[in-house]
Formats: structure tokens, sequence, C-alpha cells
């Protein structure tokens, strides 16, 4: 599929979980800002210890640290692709434009009750990043990861405080984007409710029933 997609939605609301199996079933290049970012902060690099303070607190890392991430990820890429977690604020939306445009925006819809369940029972891993549900989506051994077999681990940023101030800033920064997206007619609301296949199937056919 040759479509510019951003995913946009809460934390918890199910994003990377969706954009993963997206891009593998739709053939698309995922790019995921949190990813990249966790990862720089594994590999102990001059960005992860400079983003590493901001995520933990649950504040957007500095637009010029992220840009410059994005920017490499763009350069020369062929075909389509899915954003993850950016454009996150107006500032990253506008720089975006500049280097490509957004054939669709998905906006994954969850209230905040669910939020916090998701978030509360989330399990990473800490070797690959592969991410679990206690209940939705456990792995097949407790705390060990099915793909690598690497240690599961709670986010640092997923401590109560740090979601509440996630949400904050969600709501206080990201959460305009829709109305940017809306006006150029390539938003589309997706119930973000029920399970991890049902919410797939919501987006595929929302995505392929999709005319501006
Ligand atoms: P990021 O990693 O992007 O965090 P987020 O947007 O807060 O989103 P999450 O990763 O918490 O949740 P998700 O929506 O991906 O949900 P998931 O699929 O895991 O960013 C982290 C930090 O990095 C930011 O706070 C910021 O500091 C920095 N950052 C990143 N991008 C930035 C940018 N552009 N600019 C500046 N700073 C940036 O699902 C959650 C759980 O629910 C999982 O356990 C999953 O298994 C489960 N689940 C998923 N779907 C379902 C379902 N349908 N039913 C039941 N369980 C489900």
């Amino acid at each position: 599929m040759d479509a510019r997609i951003v995913l946009l939605g809460a934390p918890g609301s199910g994003k990377g979980t969706q954009a993963k199996r997206l891009c593998e079933e739709l053939d698309l290049t995922l790019i995921s800002t949190g990813d990249l970012l966790r990862q720089a902060v594994r590999d102990n690099t001059a960005l992860g210890a400079e983003a590493k303070g901001y995520m933990d607190a649950g504040k957007l890392v500095p637009d010029e640290l992220v840009i410059g991430l994005i920017n490499e990820k763009l350069k020369g890429l062929r075909g389509g692709f899915l954003l993850d977690g950016f454009p996150r604020n107006l500032e990253q939306a506008k720089m975006l434009d500049t280097v490509t445009g957004v054939d669709i925006a998905v906006e994954l819809d969850v209230d905040e009750d669910m939020i916090v369940d998701r978030i509360a029972k989330r399990r990473s891993c800490r070797q690959c990043g592969e991410v679990y549900h206690l209940a939705a989506k456990p792995s097949k051994v407790e705390g060990v990861c099915d793909k690598c077999s690497g240690e599961l681990y709670q986010r640092t940023d997923d401590s109560e405080e740090t979601v509440r101030e996630r949400l904050r800033v969600y709501h206080e920064r990201t959460e305009p984007l829709t109305g940017l997206y809306g006006e150029r007619g390539v938003l589309i609301k997706v119930d973000g409710r029920g399970s991890i296949d049902e919410v797939y199937r919501r987006i595929v056919d929302a995505i392929r029933g999709f005319k501006r």
C-alpha cells in the first residue's frame, strides 16, 4: 500500500499494537518515535541520555531532537509509511508538511478508564520491545518474551503519576491535531474499544474505504 498514514490516540489507546500489525499486513514502513527513543535510551546514545528525563516525567521530548530523528527516517523512504507517535504537536505537524503529505490520519478513540487498565497491565520486552497485556495479550510464559525470551518489564513512564501527566500533555498538545487533519478532510476516527482483532479490522476497513 502506498498511503502515508499518521496514527493518533491517547497514551495506551493501542497505537503501537495496531501500528505493528498494520505495517506487517499492509506493507507499510513503520516509524514509531516512542520505540526509536526507547531504543536510544537502551543503547545509551547521546539522544537517549537527553530524551530519558523528559520521557520519565511524561513530557514531550524537545522538537529539535525528535524532528532530527524523523527527518533521518523519512529521507529516501520509498512506498507507504505509518507514523506512530509523530506528529505530537502543531509544530511537528508543520515540519512534517515541509517533508511529505499525509493521506490519512487515524485517531484511535478510547475512554480514560480503558486507558488506565491497558497501561496498568502492559508489559514490554526489555530486549526487543515487543508489547504484551496481562489479560488481552499475555506471553506464553509469565514474565518472558515469546519472541526473544527477554525479560518483560513495566515501562518507567507507566506509573500512575506519569500517566496522568502524559494524558494532560496529550489533551493539551496532541489532541489539537485532530482539528488540523479534520479540516483537511483526512481524519478518520476509529472506535478503539473491543479486542485487538476487532479494532484492527475497524482500522483496515476504514483505511480501505477512505475516500477524500
Ligand atoms: P509513545 O511510546 O509514543 O507513548 P504513548 O503515545 O504515550 O503511547 P503508548 O506507547 O503508551 O501506548 P500505545 O497507544 O502505543 O498503546 P499500546 O499499543 O502499547 O511515547 C513515549 C514517550 O516518548 C512520550 O511520553 C514522549 O516523552 C516521547 N515521545 C514519543 N514521541 C514523541 C514526539 N513525537 N515528540 C516528543 N516526544 C515524543 O497498548 C497499550 C496496552 O494495551 C498494551 O499492553 C497492549 O497489549 C494493550 N492493548 C492494545 N490494544 C488493546 C485492545 N484492543 N484490547 C485490550 N488491550 C489492548
